[in-house]
């Protein structure tokens, strides 16, 4: 399979993370020195990924679009569309039904941030092994506030379950996913769930049937967090903060992973570089003009 479309879901009411989301969107709140959805925008970037639609919701859409703008300063397309009211994560694909096309798709949550060595290699080898529907997972000491998998030896899927109580494995599945051009089709025949959403995990298991849910398992040397509430924002600021500074390198910035990933080439950098205001961020990306 092959994905040229990307969706990030930024919607939501981030009740979790209240009295912080009573007036701004989860995904504009900092994670150290970018807004969260810098992170995620990043990794479908580093997916090879030039064509996005952001999905939130009429309150804060009009921030993203500021935030954003067309995505051609940096290569990209970028696409906005109202989730009128939050009926749960696969009306993405009801609402971005147009900008899908029947086309293959992914989709990444605007509060999930990934950092591995590797990652578009990760990304892409995913990507070509995936014939219906794609998964990434990562191991965590309590998977009880994610979607969970249950693999066998050779890691075939035998079960994935919603935020489970008791849960049967700690393979917790990331907010990252693939998905081929049925997958509107899919989403449309989904009834909502007794919490009255449509679920992830029902779109998931209709591959799963057929036997078309692969995984990648995203391994020790992955860091995922889903900073969905306070501690998670502090946890994954803290960790932006310890690499960047010891490193001296930048996570996520959106106008370098266009240069890297030869989105734009160095004079349209140079040009986005200039029109930021001074300071850190500028500096920064102006030593990689001048390398
Ligand atoms: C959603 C999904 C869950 C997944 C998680 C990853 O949960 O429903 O399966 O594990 O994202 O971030 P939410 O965080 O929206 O409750």
């Amino acid at each position: 399979m092959k994905i040229k479309k990307g969706i990030i879901l930024a919607g939501g009411t981030g009740s979790r993370l209240y009295p912080l989301t009573i007036a701004t969107n989860k995904q504009l709140l900092p994670i150290y020195d970018k807004p969260a959805i810098y992170y995620p925008l990043a990794t479908l970037m580093l997916a090879g990924i030039q064509d996005i639609l952001f999905i939130s919701t009429p309150r804060d859409l009009p921030i993203l679009q500021i935030l954003f703008g067309d995505g051609s300063s940096l290569g990209m397309n970028f696409s906005y569309q109202v989730q009128h009211k939050p009926g749960g994560l696969p009306e993405a694909f009801i609402v971005g039904e147009k900008f899908i096309n029947t086309e293959p798709v992914a989709m990444i949550l605007g509060d999930n941030f990934f950092h591995a060595h590797g990652l578009p290699e990760i990304l892409s080898r995913a990507v070509q092994s995936c014939t219906g529907a794609g998964i990434f997972t990562h191991r965590v000491e309590d998977p009880s506030q994610y979607g969970v998998v249950v693999v066998d030896k050779n890691d075939t899927i035998l079960e994935i379950e919603e935020k489970p109580k008791n849960f049967k494995s700690n393979l917790a599945i990331t907010g990252l996913y693939y998905f081929d051009e049925t997958v509107c089709e899919r989403a449309k025949k989904l009834f909502p769930s007794e919490r009255n959403e449509l679920e992830i995990v029902d779109l998931l298991k209709s591959y799963l049937l057929e036997d078309k849910l692969s995984m990648s398992l995203l391994g020790r040397g992955t860091v995922w967090f889903d900073v969905g509430t306070p501690r998670a924002l502090l946890d994954a600021s803290n960790y932006v903060q310890v690499v960047q500074d010891r490193q001296g390198i930048a996570i996520a910035s959106p106008e370098e992973v266009a240069w890297r990933m030869n989105f734009i080439s160095k004079d349209p950098l140079e040009k986005l570089v200039n029109g930021l205001p001074k300071g850190r961020y500028k500096q920064y990306l102006h030593g990689l003009v001048e390398l």
